[in-house]
């Protein structure tokens, strides 16, 4: 068991982070992270996770038990761990750190692991799933943009696509170049909106920029089946 931790020791840790721009270097950063992960998010007031898998549950009308939920960047299996509870079963997870995945391995919820630096590598899927997720990991320095097509490519015709990311100063850059890409999509009509939810407290802010809590979005889409079909064609 970790040493019981303070905000101050979380505050640190995240703005070390900032400090690794490559992609290598952030993942390399969770690998050190990982064994206070869950009880330094909780410290932060990380709800992303819980909101983002009651999103999709309470869009999602189809059978839950034997479907495939793609959890991207999955961490240590917090919206997994989530949407189990909502009925979901079974799960695929996505990280590019070790030290990460070790531990999402021990929760027990997975059914495979794939470990991929996206951004560089592409998202390993051999299937098409009805459920892609990725939670807490759009943001700027962490996984770059390219994701959102190859996580549209690796949804089912009809299946869901569900993406998170955070509104503090930093990110707002990103954030613009996500909504950016989103709408490409929507436009190439790969995909239609289902709903996007702008939340006021995502979680305690670290840097002196933001005060209080910084803000979140969540985007949940369906991928278009009629799209889908001509791509066969
Ligand atoms: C804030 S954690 C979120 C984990 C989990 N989804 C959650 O909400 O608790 C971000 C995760 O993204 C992963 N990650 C960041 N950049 C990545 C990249 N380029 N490729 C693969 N994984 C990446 C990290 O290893 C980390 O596990």
């Amino acid at each position: 068991m970790a040493n019981r931790r303070t905000f101050s020791d979380v505050r640190n840790v995240i703005l070390s982070a900032h400090r690794n721009t490559d992609t290598q270097d952030k993942v390399g950063f969770y690998d050190t992270w990982a064994e206070n992960y869950e009880q330094d998010v909780a410290l932060l007031d990380y709800r992303a996770p819980l909101l983002a898998a009651e999103c999709v549950s309470s869009f999602y009308k189809g059978d839950r038990e034997n479907i495939t939920v793609l959890d991207v960047a999955c961490g240590t299996g917090l919206v997994s761990a989530h949407l189990k509870k909502m009925g979901f079963h079974h799960f695929v997870g996505v990280d590019g750190s070790l030290g990460m995945l070790e531990l999402a391995k021990k929760t027990g919820l997975y059914e495979q692991f794939k470990q991929c630096l996206l951004g560089q590598d592409s998202l390993p899927v051999e299937a098409a799933y009805e459920i892609v997720i990725i939670v807490g990991a759009l943001s700027v320095g962490q996984v770059p943009l390219t994701v959102i097509r190859e996580m549209w490519e690796a949804t089912k015709p009809g299946g869901y696509v569900c993406m998170t990311t955070r509104g503090n100063a930093d990110n707002l850059e990103y954030k613009v170049e996500l909504e950016k890409m989103i709408k490409t999509l929507e436009e190439e009509d790969k995909w239609r909106r289902v709903t996007v939810v702008e939340v006021e407290e995502w979680e305690r802010a670290v840097s002196q920029q933001d005060d209080g809590y910084i803000p979140g979005t969540i985007y949940l889409y369906q991928k278009t089946v009629l799209n889908a079909l001509h791509e066969y064609i």
